[in-house]
């Protein structure tokens, strides 16, 4: 199944699938590592992980159904896609899908699973329920996302280095409803809405060493690299000299990469 989306989210997840890697170990495999060890699949069971990325959850999902399982992994970026399928190696059981996980039709599974996921879509609380409806009933839900404060650091210092070297002012916070439910409390109460029951919050803690290769694999190992796309070559280099500076000159030496864990079940 394939679809293509040419909206600035895929754009930037496609420019970042390179670096998604290299940032894969400090940032994106703990915290995957981590929805995993929350949604605890078991041998034989059907996974959806939605937004995968290039298999940091879906990856040790896998492992854990074994091959009498199955883990469909569904992510809008076919560079992600690629990525995930010279990652995952000789995984029957993993079955990788360029796709739209808002409009992903299968169901029945035993666990449904998205880590960083449900905050693109266009709309959190619809994309979430249809993810939601995915799994049988009374199956797993595991849902991560960035706890308030998290990766904030980064795009702080990046978006005023942009400002800086194109001579622009840098971008208001954006309105997103992520920022109303991104507290240990909040997100309960929205997944109990959303028709989850025994819903649980386990907070994952994440400190990233900010040395200047890190601090730039931030950048451009994530969503945060679409800031660069219309930058000239020569202006990538100042920002990242700007960025690193003014790192280095507020003392920022760790990243708070701090996640909320939801898990919950469905109805019955
Ligand atoms: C921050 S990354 C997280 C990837 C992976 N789950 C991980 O934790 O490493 C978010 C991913 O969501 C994907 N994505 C965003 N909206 C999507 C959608 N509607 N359907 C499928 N994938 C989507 C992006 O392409 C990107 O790969």
């Amino acid at each position: 199944m394939s679809q293509t989306h040419e909206q600035p989210t895929t754009r930037a997840f496609d420019a970042a699938a390179a670096g998604f890697q290299d940032l894969g170990r400090y940032l994106w495999e703990p915290i995957g590592a981590a929805t995993v060890a929350a949604t605890a699949p078991q041998p034989g069971e059907r996974v959806l992980d939605a937004c995968c990325g290039n298999g940091a959850s879906a990856i040790p999902a896998a492992h854990r159904v074994g091959p009498d399982g199955l883990v469909d992994a569904v992510d809008l970026s076919a560079p992600m896609i690629d990525e995930l399928n010279a990652l995952a190696g000789d995984l029957p059981q993993l079955r990788s899908h360029h796709a739209d996980a808002t409009t992903w039709p299968a169901d029945g599974y035993d666990t449904v699973q998205s880590a960083l996921g449900i905050f693109f879509f266009p709309d959190m609380a619809v994309g979430t329920e249809w993810l939601i409806g995915r799994a049988r009933p009374n199956g797993r839900v595991g849902l991560t996302i960035w706890r308030d404060g998290a990766m904030e650091a980064a795009g702080h210092h990046l978006h005023a280095a942009i400002a800086q070297v194109t001579g622009t002012e840098p971008p208001k916070r954006p309105q997103h409803p992520i920022f109303a439910i991104n507290k240990a409390d909040a997100y309960r109460s929205w997944l109990v809405e959303r028709g989850l029951t025994d819903v649980d919050i386990a907070t994952h803690e994440l400190r990233l060493p900010m040395t200047p290769d890190i601090a730039w694999l931030v950048i451009t190992g994530s969503g945060f690299v679409g800031a660069l796309s219309a930058l000239s070559p020569a202006d990538v280099d100042a920002v990242r000299d700007a960025y690193l500076t003014s790192l280095s000159e507020q003392k920022v030496d760790e990243l708070d990469a701090t996640t909320l864990i939801g898990t919950g079940t469905t109805p019955g």
